[in-house]
């Protein structure tokens, strides 16, 4: 049995379905802070309850006789990391040291893990590899770093075989109940604001790449979700202490103008003309994944574009705002 904390949030509720499509069973642990059961499908069975909590997760895990933990569950707003660090190290740091307590303690030795492009900070190069150094600059970033640094010593000491996934740009929904609730991404922050018939914002049109603007890498919610299954089954076979690291991105970047332009056509906002305004700071100019490794180690390349990812979103978002 797969153990996926976070699985009523929005990442986790795709993974647990993939999961399940492949034929694995599958669990969820979820404090629902920011996740809803109704997400978690019918058959699926849900504890309530918080990573911080060893007894309860270990209590979980036997019941569930879990062999492998999805550890998805977290904190991910960078602006709010920068505001209440000690609260984000407590959950994505402290909570993954509770968990590889308690998957040392019950015996479950195979763990994937949500890690992030945060990790890389503001990377200078053409197409980021797992290579490039890892220079987070944010709190929430340092808590991913520190964590795939932590499942790498319990990876070598208690034998864990585990992979840490970095994913780039999430967007996109497989159904529209599943889609982010939250308004954190460009593409649902462009949403609200052609709502409320306002311009949608660039920040910054002054960056060294062809139309100005800064470029990124988006991939699809259900792509995630099959590399989640891809990585579960290889861990399967894999050694003890293995530990991989792997980007999660389509290797192609978007701009950001360009991205705002596909939005106003396909949510038919014909009209609407971006507004360009400051530059933020701690925005990278360009962040694009290079894929390869993942291709070659797990044999799985993404399968979905910018447009599914853009109107997926859309169907989400007008179910939430009718
Ligand atoms: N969404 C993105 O663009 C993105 C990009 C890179 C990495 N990630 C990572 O992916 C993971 C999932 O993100 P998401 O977008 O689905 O966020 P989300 O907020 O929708 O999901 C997080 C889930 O974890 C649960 N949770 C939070 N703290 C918990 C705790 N202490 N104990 C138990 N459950 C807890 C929440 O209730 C929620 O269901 C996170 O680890 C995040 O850092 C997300």
């Amino acid at each position: 049995m797969w153990m996926v904390t976070g699985g009523a949030g929005y990442i986790g509720s795709h993974v647990l379905r993939a999961l399940r499509a492949g034929g694995e069973a599958v669990m969820v642990y979820d404090d629902l802070s920011t996740g809803s059961a109704d997400r978690v499908p019918d058959g699926v069975p849900l504890v309530v309850g918080s990573v911080l909590d060893g007894a309860g997760l270990e209590a979980a895990m036997r019941e569930h006789a879990v062999e492998g933990v999805l550890h998805i569950a977290a904190k991910k707003q960078v602006g709010e990391s920068v505001e209440q660090p000690l609260h984000y190290y407590r959950e994505n740091v402290a909570g993954l040291t509770t968990l590889l307590e308690a998957m040392a303690a019950t015996g479950a030795d195979r763990l994937v893990f949500s890690s992030s492009a945060a990790v890389y900070g503001m990377p200078d190069v053409d197409l980021v590899t797992e290579d490039t150094p890892c220079e987070p600059i944010n709190p929430y970033g340092e808590t991913k770093l520190i964590g795939e640094w932590l499942i790498r010593a319990a990876a070598r000491a208690h034998g864990i075989r585990a992979a840490a996934l970095r994913y780039f740009n999430v967007a996109g929904a497989a159904s529209p109940e599943l889609a982010d609730a939250g308004v954190f991404n460009l593409i649902p922050m462009v949403f609200e604001r052609l709502e409320a018939g306002k311009a949608p914002l660039i920040f910054g049109d002054t960056y060294p790449t062809p139309d100005g603007t800064c470029v990124r890498d988006f991939i699809h919610v259900s792509d995630i979700a099959s590399a989640h299954l891809a990585a579960a089954v290889r861990l399967r076979d894999a050694e003890a202490g293995t530990m991989l690291t792997l980007n999660i991105g389509r290797g192609e970047g978007s701009s950001v103008r360009e991205t705002v332009e596909r939005i106003i056509k396909i949510t038919g906002a014909a009209g609407a003309v971006p507004e360009v305004v400051d530059a933020r700071p701690g925005d990278p100019a360009r962040v694009v994944a290079s894929a390869d490794r993942i291709e070659r180690q797990l044999g799985w390349s993404a399968r979905y574009g910018l447009d599914v990812m853009i109107e997926s979103a859309w169907h989400g978002w007008r179910l939430r705002h009718p």
